[in-house]
């Protein structure tokens, strides 16, 4: 899963192709390269670390040229190396590739290509791209790209230059996003429009198995028969760019901030008319569909239905739902939540469902994603962009839109009375207002980040709708700060886990329901009677009988809104935990923004 981009036009291609992989770094950071069209020859500058290296190399050794292709990449196949960096040029630079995705059958094609004395020089399922072009080329680029692109099995966006064609740039999509974009006298590819959108009056979104020749005044479309296909251009919006966000110094702490934004802006947009139609359908049963924070989102919205509507919903973690007998027959209305809509397990899940004839409704932050374009009907997040690695203001977006989609059903099929519908929509509506209270207390929970910091292990723990605040504040806490951390749900403690605490390891409580107070102290007090260290996350009218090393206070809320309030808290504490470790917050090792492969 990687980022790529392409430029060819009136403008110095090397500053239009760093500038995109800046908005792409965030697909991932392991390495970074670029190749050009010097007029004479494809030549490529690449570099392991981020793209700061990439920068420095290209000021001492600068590229020029007005067609180019760049990547930025999280690693699959082969470590974070400068020879496994993208670009891949086959022997004598002739064609120069850049990849986002994955080539499964790449050790065959490898094998085939050595067998005809190619010698390959990285440890990458990319490289062969490069060489079986070379192959097969004869004279004609474009019949080369598809004869080589049908060789391929996986899902791959591609760019592509030929020393052939100085002024060329080609792309192929086969279930990983590309987008073209038209500027003045200048042409893009890329893998998002973040990546180009500043330059684009115009953009179009390539489907399934489609190869374009890009010049700087023209884009054409082919099937991988070289036949022509219509490209349709639309314009640039400003809705399609995102707002964004005020930068405090870290992108997770300032998309933290915007989180009561985030969710006042979801909210005065639902589409409650669209959603009506959906949830009037005819199915039987909801299933969720989600990867990381995008499905814990989905747990809070599972909790809601049961606990207001009475009505069950089952939660699917998309990659396991890939490999799981489907169950769900046609009469199941699916709920895919994904920020960015590019997903790939999620992506696939969704496929899945729709083959069977499902009906799928999204939730996504980004409008013209693969997600809502597969989607029978999207309801979006209003976040803006989310750069930090971390989902933070998405998740509580989300998580406040399923509250209200919670809702829209209870009331469509009379689970819960007018006057009770009121109550819940007007109790939503101070969600983000509450969200701001816990940022106000940034302060305390710098403090108790201090004491977590140091902790050999840590647990979140918590009840019902507490519990789900908690998966997602331990995957925070891991993500950000390699602090060693699961969730757990507080009554399952005894059955096991408790062997686990002892001193230096600290137990993060969630308590966010008065009816279970005093099971939540029980629970705490039995952690701390180990040795362990409790710190609670509690609301107003749930922290009685409640003693531990430190407490929060947190605005009260019905209990099944609760994640939307206290995961707030939870990320700050992820944050400033991550910063007194010393850890690089926004790009945290190992990891990317949006995960496109499976
Ligand atoms: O773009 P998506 O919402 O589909 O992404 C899903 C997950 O990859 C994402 O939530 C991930 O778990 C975050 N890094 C969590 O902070």
């Amino acid at each position: 899963m990687c980022g790529i981009v392409g430029y060819v036009g009136k403008g110095n291609a090397t500053e239009r192709l760093i500038k995109g992989l800046e908005s792409l770094e965030y697909r991932g950071y392991d390495s970074s390269g670029i190749a050009v069209h010097t007029g004479a020859n494809l030549v490529v500058e690449k570099k392991a670390g981020r793209l700061a290296k990439l920068r420095e190399a290209l000021a001492e050794r600068p590229l020029r040229g007005r067609c180019g292709i760049g990547h930025t990449r999280w690693a699959t196949h082969g470590a974070a190396t400068d020879d496994n960096a993208h670009p891949f040029t086959s022997e004598y630079s002739k064609f120069a590739v850049v990849h986002n995705g994955i080539i499964t059958n790449y050790e065959a094609i490898a094998r085939f290509l050595r067998a005809r004395g190619v010698r390959l020089r990285s440890e990458t399922d990319s490289e062969v791209i490069a060489h079986l072009i070379d192959l097969y080329y004869t004279g004609d680029t474009l019949s080369a790209i598809c004869r080589a692109v049908k060789d391929l099995e996986g899902s791959f966006a591609l760019g592509i230059l030929s020393v052939y064609e100085e002024n060329v740039l080609y792309g192929v999509r086969k279930d990983s996003p590309l987008i073209v974009g038209k500027g003045e006298k200048e042409s893009f590819l890329c893998s998002d429009i973040s990546g180009i959108s500043e330059f684009c009056e115009e953009v179009a979104f390539l489907e399934d198995d489609t190869v374009v020749r890009v010049t700087a005044e023209r884009t054409e479309a082919y099937d991988l028969m070289k036949k022509k296909r219509p490209l349709s251009f639309r314009k640039n919006s400003r809705a399609e760019r995102g707002r964004e966000t005020p930068f405090f110094g870290s992108h997770m702490l300032s998309e933290i901030r915007e989180v009561p934004r985030s969710i006042e802006e979801t909210l005065a947009a639902y589409p409650e008319e669209a959603v009506g139609r959906i949830l009037r359908g005819d199915f039987d049963v909801i299933a969720l569909l989600g990867c990381g924070s995008a499905y814990h989102a989905g747990l809070v919205f599972k909790t809601a239905m049961r606990e207001i509507a009475g009505v069950p919903v089952r939660d699917c973690i998309a990659s396991e739902f890939l490999t799981e007998r489907q169950t769900e027959g046609e009469r199941t209305l699916f709920i895919a939540v994904s920020q960015s809509g590019e997903t790939a397990d999620t992506l696939q899940a969704v496929r899945r469902a729709k083959k069977r004839g499902s009906k799928v409704l999204a939730i996504c932050n980004a409008p013209s994603s693969s997600l809502s374009r597969l989607a029978d009907e999207t309801v979006m997040t209003h976040c803006g962009v989310e750069r930090a690695v971390a989902a933070t203001k998405s998740y509580s977006a989300q998580a406040a839109v399923l509250l209200r989609i919670c809702l829209q059903y209870a009331d469509i099929y009379g689970k819960i009375t007018k006057e009770e519908s009121r109550l819940y929509l007007e109790e939503l509506s101070r969600l983000a207002e509450k969200t701001e209270e816990v940022i106000r207390a940034e302060k305390a929970l710098e403090e108790i980040a201090k004491s977590l910091a140091s902790a050999d292990a840590l647990f979140c723990l918590g009840r019902g709708a507490d519990h789900c605040a908690a998966k997602e504040a331990s995957l925070k806490i891991k993500e950000v700060s390699y602090l060693f951390s699961e969730a757990y749900p507080s009554g399952e403690l005894k059955h096991g886990t408790l062997a686990l605490m002892t001193k230096g390891v600290f137990a993060l409580f969630f308590s966010t329901d008065p009816r279970l107070a005093e099971k939540n102290a029980a629970s705490v007090e039995e952690v701390r009677c180990r040795g362990a260290q409790a710190v609670v996350l509690a609301a107003e009218s749930a922290a009685k009988a409640i003693r531990a090393e430190r407490t929060i206070l947190l605005p009260d809320t019905i209990p099944a809104f609760s994640p939307v309030v206290s995961s707030v808290a939870a990320q700050l504490i992820a944050y400033y935990v991550a910063v007194i470790r010393g850890c690089d917050v926004d790009r945290p090792r190992n990891l990317a923004k949006s995960v496109t492969v499976e």
